[in-house]
């Protein structure tokens, strides 16, 4: 099926490994034979803080990271949520069609609200999953390639499409959400990798820099590197890294290693990912912040023709 590929990233940070196996990859997959779109969803940076931060910087080093992967900006299309104001204009109606309980109940939303650092819980923080299905519906998205974490979402936008098309007439198709096959990587501490934690491989570290993080990794006493999700989730966790990098079994690296102990476990994943990250570095390199601008300046003019054509459909079908 020809398919609309919907995705993106808040940028608040640089992307990682997690990041990369978990959706990244897809993404550079499918650009070849979908329409996709990539959103720099600068708007819901302020969902859980106060401030955007160094939003320009951030900007610029996710851009970055999307061309070192290889994401092809003559073919996907590339843009940030402030720059298309007809995709926000959507999440109007759209607040209409859930309801506040509906908004209560989002898990990723009360996940997010648990471990926030802020005094008061915005508005923002309870409607921004509706924005979210703005960011999916302005371009009839079909496909959207996400982690985990983000299935609510999709939820919300497949609830959100429905009722529309209930209340109004046949607009919006209903999106599914795409799932990464690849195991979940946590983070070098053991916690949730996370881009703000230090506990991540970025995609735009140095060799040394990610050497230095993989040795400071946690492990455990046993010299014997064997595989074992339940009880050695640490090892494990640095034998899934070395494996996908690898593109071999996280077994069959434990049976490698053998009773080399962790320094050799840790040697090996080091060589394993700073290998893996050579050609992204290099394309990283490759792209100035002069290319980037113009990159997002093309994808923003094209997706608001989009948007524009969306949001009249929108309100002829609503009668306005
Ligand atoms: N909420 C997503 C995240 O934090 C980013 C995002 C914003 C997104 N809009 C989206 C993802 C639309 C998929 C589709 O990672």
């Amino acid at each position: 099926m020809d398919h609309v590929v919907l995705t993106g990233d808040r940028p608040t940070g640089p992307l990682h490994l997690g990041h990369y196996f978990g959706t990244l990859a897809n993404r550079v997959a499918l650009q070849d034979s979908h329409t996709m779109y990539v959103l720099i969803a600068d708007y819901q940076v302020i969902t859980d803080r106060d401030l955007p931060g160094e939003i320009q910087r951030n900007i610029t080093e996710l851009l970055l990271d999307y061309l070192a992967i290889g994401l092809d900006p003559a073919r996907v299309t590339i843009f940030q949520h402030s720059a298309v104001p007809e995709l926000n204009q959507l999440l109007l109606p759209f607040l209409s069609l859930v309801s506040v309980a509906e908004l209560q109940r989002n898990p990723t939303v009360k996940d997010e609200i648990a471990h926030s650092s802020q005094q008061a819980v915005s508005g923002l923080m309870f409607t921004y999953p509706v924005h979210q299905a703005a960011d999916i519906l302005f371009c009839k998205g079909t496909l959207v390639p996400v982690g985990k974490d983000q299935l609510p979402h999709v939820e919300v936008a497949r609830l959100v499409a429905r009722r529309f098309n209930e209340r109004y007439g046949p607009v919006f198709p209903v999106p599914e959400a795409m799932m990464g096959v690849r195991p979940l990587l946590k983070g070098l501490d053991g916690g949730k990798m996370s881009k703000s934690r230090g506990n991540a491989v970025h995609l735009s570290a140095t060799e040394d820099e990610t050497a230095a993080l993989i040795r400071k990794a946690r492990t455990d006493a046993e010299r014997l590197i064997t595989y074992d999700e339940e009880r050695r989730p640490e090892v494990a966790n640095l034998l899934t890294l070395g494996g996908l990098c690898l593109g071999r079994s996280p077994e069959s690296i434990a049976e490698e290693i053998g009773d080399g102990g962790a320094a050799a476990l840790k040697r090996l994943v080091t060589e394993a990912v700073n290998e893996f990250l050579r050609p992204i570095r290099k394309r990283r390199r490759e792209h100035t912040e002069a290319d980037v601008r113009q990159v997002l300046r093309e994808g923003n003019e094209r997706a608001r023709e989009r948007a524009i054509v969306i949001l009249d459909e929108v309100r002829a079908a609503m009668g306005f």
